[in-house]
């Protein structure tokens, strides 16, 4: 993906939340965005999602302008896969028909293929014999899945995610990143912003820290790590220990 964001502001009231952030990012297939509580970091995936407008400046995501003032924004809004951190299923529908509802009312495409398409992102991720629970049956892991099963089916070429897994009991954090990191042979690029470190090394590529409504260190993933001894402002998020296999 190629993102290209210039001096990007967003303000809530006398808030400064973004503050003249500048990015150019390209060729990126994974982005992790890591940093302090209340930084900025949902207010710039809602931005750069097409769901919250921003005061001033520029974003290119792909060469595609993302534009508050056009009605593209809508068709760009339909495009983009979001996982936030609660899951949103509908509780009166099962796994099966939480997944296949955007896919056949909003995108139109036939409830058959919407459903072998489901299918099979349900068997990949082990899901298949739970597709006619209703989510008070499923465990938040699976929940969590379900959504990002249902994310998975739209097709967007990049899909965002906000702490997906900062929700749930941590015995279903595993299954959750190890789905996300399998996401690559899907050849999906993602954005997520998890506080997950180790999840972080180990599936992007390139890494945002942001604080302050700011990007205050940014830079490959290798490098970003080789760089930890020298930089104090990762030590609080050390102790992240999770590993994934
Ligand atoms: N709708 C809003 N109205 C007012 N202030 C807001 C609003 N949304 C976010 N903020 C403020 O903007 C700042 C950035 O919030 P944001 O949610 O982007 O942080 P974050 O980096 O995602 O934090 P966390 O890691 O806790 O999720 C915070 O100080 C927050 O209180
Ligand atoms: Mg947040």
């Amino acid at each position: 993906m190629d993102i290209e964001i210039k001096n990007l502001n967003k303000t809530f009231k006398s808030f400064h939340a973004i503050k003249n952030l500048n990015l150019s990012l390209k060729n990126i297939n994974s982005l992790g965005i890591i940093g302090p509580s209340g930084g900025g970091k949902s207010t710039l995936l809602r931005i750069l999602t097409g769901l919250l407008p921003f005061d001033s400046g520029e974003i290119y995501i792909n060469n595609l302008k993302v534009d508050f003032n056009d009605k593209s924004i809508l068709d760009y809004r339909k495009n983009i896969g979001v996982v936030f951190q609660s899951y949103n299923l509908f509780p009166h529908l099962t796994a099966l028909q939480n997944i296949i509802l955007p896919l056949n009312k909003i995108h139109k495409v036939p409830i058959e293929l919407c459903i072998d398409k489901a299918n099979y992102y349900l068997k990949k991720f082990n899901l298949f014999e739970h597709k006619d629970k209703y989510p008070r049956n499923l465990s938040g892991g699976q929940m969590q899945r379900i959504s990002i099963i249902r994310t998975l089916c739209l097709e967007s070429k990049i899909i965002f995610l906000d702490e997906p897994t900062s929700a749930l009991d941590p015995s279903f954090t595993r299954e959750i990143l190890n789905t996300i990191l399998s996401l690559k042979d899907e050849k999906k690029e993602y954005v997520i912003i998890t506080h997950e470190l180790a999840f972080v090394q180990k599936s992007c590529e390139y890494i945002l820290f942001i604080e302050n409504g700011e990007i205050s260190h940014k830079d490959y993933t290798e490098n970003f790590f080789n760089k930890i001894h020298e930089n104090k402002f990762l030590n609080k998020f050390i102790d992240s220990t999770l590993t994934i296999n």
